[in-house]
């Protein structure tokens, strides 16, 4: 049975009296509350996240920049603004909850393959950072939409160092195969294109190798690869002010045991000094790592159907809520919000949705009853992000909770607000 000792997410999710506390606070007083499913986010297990890269760089010229992918929530990027953290965007979506969050515009890194022109404009004129190119063919893009806009944009290349992050194949993105960057032979000539081009101004390089990487020596080979070349465009004659080594670290899921952000960097930095390069702006852009851990999801389980091969546990919770298990065969763990002495037995966790791959978790033993809540582990990344409305299901609620305080960050979707933008037709 588990306790306070082997959950994921530290110590800020702990059973206190037998029951499932986030911080000071009950979990099951905040369903009661809220209602189910409801994601709940400890602030201190962010900050203390995030601490661990602060104390990587102490003493450096670095910058963090949240890869808000993972939870772009509004007071979740509150939360990391106020921290002095930047931002790694996607989208032009993903700029405008940064500005309406209280972010810094001149802290955002934009990267991704497929950057429109309207979303390069809208950038531009939020002063953004810097623009993380992905091909040759954007570089041209950018430049004509800068110069026709009369301002030069900040860039910097993504190169595809070919290295095997040893993670899933949906979540590799520096394999050779992968549609992400520029390949690694191809960099420097990209860049001598990009020095070529008035629009715009050759800030830095970056790379990302992927996620939920629990090993260091994909990035330590994905280093040595990028100061190779920084090595060789800086021989070409084109300076470059700033490295970025993206995001890509590991949580813990089932036991896994990814290096800790400080140990890490320790070892990174200390390869970079070696090759003498730590003078320069280092950036980086993790997601799952600053959240990951620091939220759960609730739910309430709604039927019990035992069969001949499997037992089914329906929860309120499903893969729109939680897609990881259903896109990734992802682990995460689930803990009833009560302990009890009953004796547990195995389950399939299921959500309600019509797909037979709407499963939460498999073969998993648990002690249950219709009515009994659970908390369903790791679900601070990657989940509230890419919930769907799938089967005209309203997305779930947030709280977000600091010591013995609580907010409702989101409000649960109701059906009106699902179809509010569409019409019938009226002929
Ligand atoms: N930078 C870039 C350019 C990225 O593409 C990503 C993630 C990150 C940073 C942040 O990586 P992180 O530190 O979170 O690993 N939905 C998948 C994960 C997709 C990651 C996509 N890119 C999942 O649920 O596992």
């Amino acid at each position: 049975m588990s306790n306070e000792h082997n959950l994921p997410g530290g110590p800020h999710f702990a059973f206190r009296d037998g029951e499932l506390h986030v911080e000071r606070l009950p979990l099951r007083g905040l369903a009661l509350s809220y209602g189910t499913p409801l994601f709940v986010y400890s602030a201190a297990s962010m900050l203390e996240a995030l601490a661990a890269y602060q104390r990587g760089f102490a003493g450096r010229n670095a910058r963090i920049c949240y890869a808000m992918k993972a939870n772009s929530s509004l007071a979740i990027l509150q939360l990391f603004a106020r921290a002095g953290c930047g931002f790694d965007i996607v989208s032009g979506g993903e700029l405008k909850r940064v500005l309406a969050a209280g972010g810094d515009p001149s802290k955002v890194i934009f990267s991704g393959v497929g950057k429109t022109r309207a979303e390069m404009r809208l950038a531009l004129e939020a002063g953004i950072g810097c623009f993380n190119v992905e091909s040759e063919q954007e570089l041209n893009v950018l430049d004509e939409v800068a110069r026709s806009a009369g301002v030069v944009a900040d860039i910097s290349i993504r190169v595809n160092p070919d290295v095997d992050p040893k993670t899933h194949p949906y979540i590799s993105t520096g394999l050779r195969g992968n549609k992400f960057g520029i390949a690694h032979q191809q960099a420097l000539t990209a860049y001598r294109h990009a020095a070529g081009l008035t629009g715009l101004r050759i800030r830095g390089i970056d790379c990302h190798i992927g996620s939920q990487i629990t090993q260091e020596t994909p990035y330590l080979d994905a280093m040595d690869r990028i100061l190779d070349l920084v090595g060789a465009i800086e021989d070409a004659g084109i300076a470059l002010e700033h490295i970025d080594f993206g995001g890509g670290l590991g949580i813990d899921y089932n036991g896994d045991t990814p290096p800790r952000a400080d140990a890490l960097w320790a070892q990174l930095l200390h390869r970079l000094d070696a090759r003498g390069y730590g003078d320069r702006l280092l950036m980086i852009e993790p997601g799952r790592s600053l959240v990951g851990n620091a939220g759960v999801c609730v739910t309430e389980v709604l039927y019990l159907k035992t069969g001949e091969q499997k037992n089914f546990c329906v929860v309120d919770a499903a893969m729109n809520d939680l897609p990881r298990p259903a896109m990734y065969q992802a682990f995460h763990g689930i803990v009833p919000l009560s302990r009890s002495d009953a004796t547990p037995s195995p389950w399939d966790v299921v959500g309600p949705i019509c797909e037979s791959g709407d499963w939460i978790g498999r073969d998993r033993q648990l002690a249950v009853r219709s009515g009994d809540l659970l908390a369903v582990l790791s679900a601070g990344a990657y989940c509230m992000s890419m919930a769907s409305n799938y089967n005209t299901r309203g997305r779930a609620a947030e709280v977000l909770v600091d010591g013995d305080q609580h907010w409702l960050i989101r409000e649960r979707e109701s059906a009106g607000d699902l179809f509010a933008g569409e019409h019938l037709v009226t002929a």
